[in-house]
């Protein structure tokens, strides 16, 4: 007699999984692409209107359609309709300081072995891109505890992480202050599976992710430039509790492909950052080295200076790295804009619980 397999029974949804699916809703963000491929962003609202040279589109007509609607707006012309995806949304999220790339952030979930139910510590949190793919990779069951020394930047996190996710999700915790101060006030020694670090000095965080990483644990860094990568990789080494560090980059090439013109594109993102990965080792274990290490230095004293200790700490700024500074003024307009589907969702909520 034949058995009937079990079937297996269907799970709650994973948090944000509803708002990623079915039509278009009140608060949604919608990818626009026009005739001219030109891609333009939009959060329905009740009322909103769309307007470029090219006419208006109200939000009512793109409402309740279900994804991938082709549109046209009362002048003719033709837009295309999609929820981003994770990718596109991080690429055109509000944002303070520069986010990790979305190949980076694959990398790092891969690389840094980010796996569901486990419990991650990051820093700086920044414009939460890759908090939001830390936060997939962990899922409903884990635990992605964020630090951010800049309140501004944490308020555009939040608005960000609630818009892909639909509200605050389960396993998210954000603190403010310095990692290196803070992760050991608020996470017990050794209880830490994953660390991740995106800022412009993780070196100085050494001891406090020596403290709470579990044994085996894997830490993350995502640096700019190779000075950063140097420093970062000889204090790792000089501190004696980690493996020896693996560095990489990663360099995404799209290609053109029409017809008989078959050929790399002729622009690419050349570059974003390198990592850096290591583990905790055993407390009182020693590591095993590289095989060979250089024996004498090639390079000056002053250049060896900007990777070691001696190297003042008031150097490593971002303007000394290249980045670019951010005015008082941009930002409050990033936080506004990243809370905006928080706020229409509200406001459409109280005003269906008033009718
Ligand atoms: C490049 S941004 C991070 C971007 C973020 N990973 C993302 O994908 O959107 C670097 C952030 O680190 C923060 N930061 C720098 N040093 C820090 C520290 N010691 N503790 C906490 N945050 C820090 C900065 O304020 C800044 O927001």
């Amino acid at each position: 007699m034949s058995q009937t397999p079990e079937q297996p029974q269907p799970a709650a949804a994973p948090h944000g999984a509803d708002a990623r699916r079915g039509p278009f809703r009140v608060g949604d963000r919608v990818q626009l692409t026009d005739e001219k491929r030109r891609i333009n962003t939009i959060t329905l609202q009740p009322g909103g209107e769309f307007h470029t040279h090219k006419g208006v589109l109200p939000h009512e007509d793109i409402i309740g359609l279900p994804e991938g609607s082709v549109i046209e707006n009362a002048d003719g012309f033709r837009y295309q309709a999609l929820r981003p995806l994770a990718k596109d949304f991080v690429l055109s999220m509000p944002r303070g300081a520069t986010v990790v790339y979305p190949k980076d952030a694959a990398q790092i979930v891969q690389f840094g072995d980010i796996y569901p139910g486990a419990r991650v510590v990051e820093a700086g949190v920044g414009s939460g891109a890759l908090s939001i793919s830390l936060l997939r990779a962990v899922g409903d069951a884990g635990y992605l505890h964020s630090f951010e020394r800049r309140e501004e930047f944490a308020d555009i996190a939040r608005g960000n992480i609630s818009t892909v996710f639909g509200g605050e999700h389960p396993a998210w915790r954000i603190s403010l202050g310095d990692f290196q101060d803070r992760v050991v006030q608020l996470e017990e020694p050794g209880s830490i599976d994953r660390v991740v670090l995106d800022m412009l000095s993780p070196w100085e965080c050494l001891d406090a992710v020596a403290t709470v990483l579990a044994p085996g644990g894997v830490w993350t860094n995502y640096v700019s430039s190779v000075t950063q990568m140097s420093r970062v990789v000889e204090a790792i080494r000089e501190s004696g509790q980690f493996t020896e560090p693996e560095c990489f980059e990663t360099l995404v090439r799209g290609w053109h492909v029409d017809g008989l013109a078959v050929r790399p594109d002729h622009r690419m993102v050349a570059h974003t950052a390198f990592l850096i990965t290591t583990r905790r080792l055993a407390d009182a274990a020693d590591g095993i080295p590289k095989a060979k290490r250089i024996k004498e230095h090639s390079y000056s004293d002053e250049d060896l200076s900007a990777w070691t200790r001696d190297h003042d700490e008031n150097e490593w700024t971002a303007q000394a790295l290249g980045e670019r500074g951010l005015s008082d003024k941009k930002l409050r307009r990033a936080a506004r804009d990243a809370n905006q589907s928080v706020r229409v969702r509200a406001a459409h909520a109280e005003g269906a619980e008033q009718d």
